[in-house]
């Protein structure tokens, strides 16, 4: 999968890429790429972010700004953009991301992703630039970059050689095999530590019971969502 991030900070995703589970991805032929919209701004001084009509606090991501990156990058208008690959454009008022959305977006080849920052994007750059936007929550940060890794690292997770264990990803919280539901509580060694034991089903070696046991955990852990 090839992802395009823009994004102020585009050193924050080295930080990412070097991550082993990333990393791994990243060597089977996926790529972040990291594109600084102030590379290319149209404005003199480095400008990218300006006052917001109306007044009010902080600074928003010029649509003009936005627009001379996606071309930049893609040789064509920035609303053309969405026409080919999709564009993503993270804010605390979008689709609230779950293990659905992470799914669909894990099986597109190419993911643009544009994040705002200080009090986010001119309004103009979702509705013609954007194919949506998503959010990782219902509180704020101070801009999309986190949201673009947290994303990112989300979906990694589901592409071949992510994991140590390509079955780590099948039974997984949320995963259709736990039938969508958290996934259940994990043991290891010592099996008592400090008086604290380790239930005895899961040292039993009794493979169906605990299979039992581990969808009851999870199905209880689902119901007190
Ligand atoms: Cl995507 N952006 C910002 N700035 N804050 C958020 C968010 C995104 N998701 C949750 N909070």
């Amino acid at each position: 999968m090839q992802i395009d991030v823009f994004t102020l900070f585009p050193d924050w995703f080295e930080w990412l890429r070097e991550q082993r589970h990333v990393s791994n991805v990243l060597a089977s032929g996926s790529a972040i790429t990291a594109i600084d919209p102030r590379a290319s701004t149209p404005l003199s001084g480095r400008q990218v972010d300006d006052t917001p009509f109306g007044g009010g606090a902080g600074m928003v991501l010029r649509v003009d700004v936005m627009d001379a990156a996606l071309r930049a990058r893609y040789g064509c208008d920035g609303e053309l953009v969405r026409e080919k690959r999709r564009v993503i454009a993270l804010s605390p008022a979008g689709r609230l991301l779950d293990e659905d959305l992470v799914a669909e977006l894990a099986r597109e080849p190419e993911l643009t992703l544009l994040c705002g920052r200080y009090e986010g994007f001119d309004e103009r750059i979702i509705d013609h630039m954007a194919s949506e936007t998503v959010s990782i929550g219902r509180y704020v940060l101070s801009g999309g970059e986190l949201a673009a890794m947290v994303l990112i690292d989300a979906i990694l997770r589901k592409l071949p050689g992510a994991l140590g264990h390509e079955e780590s990803a099948i039974e997984e919280s949320f995963s259709a095999a736990l039938e969508g539901n958290p996934e259940y509580p994990h043991y290891t060694r010592p099996a008592v530590y400090r008086g604290w034991e380790v239930p005895d089903v899961l040292l039993s070696g009794n493979h169906a019971q605990i299979e039992r046991w581990r969808l009851e955990q999870s199905r209880a852990r689902g119901d007190s969502m």
